[in-house]
């Protein structure tokens, strides 16, 4: 066995919530009158809240105090978390489901590593709240991806040696967050366009060759 524990993104990697993400952000921007699409939506991936809340306001015609930024992204996450209540185990894919119950028969040790402060809510959501052997989330980091503090802090929670983790992610920022603290990477969907993984993958079973 390669790794001895794998670190997984959430949010494009164990489930698929960018279209919310995308809805809400939508919402907040045509309130403010800023133009936002799905390229810019894409530029927010494993990007913290108020990160993303600057990218989008590159398009502001205006200045805000940080007092309204905070409003604004709370605004946001209102929207958003009201979406992730239409989550359920039905958007939990079998093939995902089935590839971590094998790699956990196989003894690997399994974590998030995951910018989002919605982590739990969304594992709840979808039927894994107690599935994880560690969660390390945006509420117990500073700086976000491609910091690489999320999977640092989650292979300190599983106790094991950064070069015994494999991350799992669809963002670039994710793999470079990866590589940097020392982890081999596997990308999925968007970050596998860029080729800067050690892996790219196909399809999330892919996972059980790679390990
Ligand atoms: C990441 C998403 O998982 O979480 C980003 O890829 C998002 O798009 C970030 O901005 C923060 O999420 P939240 O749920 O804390 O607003
Ligand atoms: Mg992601």
């Amino acid at each position: 066995m390669k790794y001895e524990a794998v670190i997984f993104d959430l949010d494009g990697v164990i489930c698929h919530t960018d279209k919310y993400h995308f809805q809400a952000w939508k919402a907040l921007a045509d309130k403010l009158g800023i133009y936002f699409d799905e390229t810019i939506n894409n530029r927010l991936r494993g990007v913290s809240r108020m990160e993303s809340l600057e990218i989008i306001l590159e398009r502001y015609d205006g200045t805000l105090t940080d007092e309204e930024k905070t409003r604004y992204a709370d605004e946001k996450n209102d929207i958003y978390k009201e979406l992730l209540k239409q989550m359920s185990p039905a958007d939990l894919s079998p093939e995902v489901k089935d590839t971590l119950d094998q790699l956990r028969a196989r003894g690997v040790k399994l974590a998030i590593g995951s910018s989002s402060k919605n982590a739990r809510f969304i594992l709840g959501q979808i039927g894994l709240g107690d599935y994880f052997d560690a969660i390390s989330d945006g509420n117990n980091i500073t700086n976000s991806k491609p910091d690489p503090e999320v999977f640092v802090k989650a292979a300190e929670f599983l106790g094991i040696p950064a070069g015994k983790c494999l991350v799992v992610e669809d963002a670039e920022a994710g793999i470079q967050a990866a590589t940097a603290g020392g982890m081999d990477s596997a990308a999925m969907g968007d970050a596998a366009r860029y080729h800067i993984a050690t892996y790219d993958m196909d399809s999330f079973a892919d996972l059980l060759n790679i390990v």
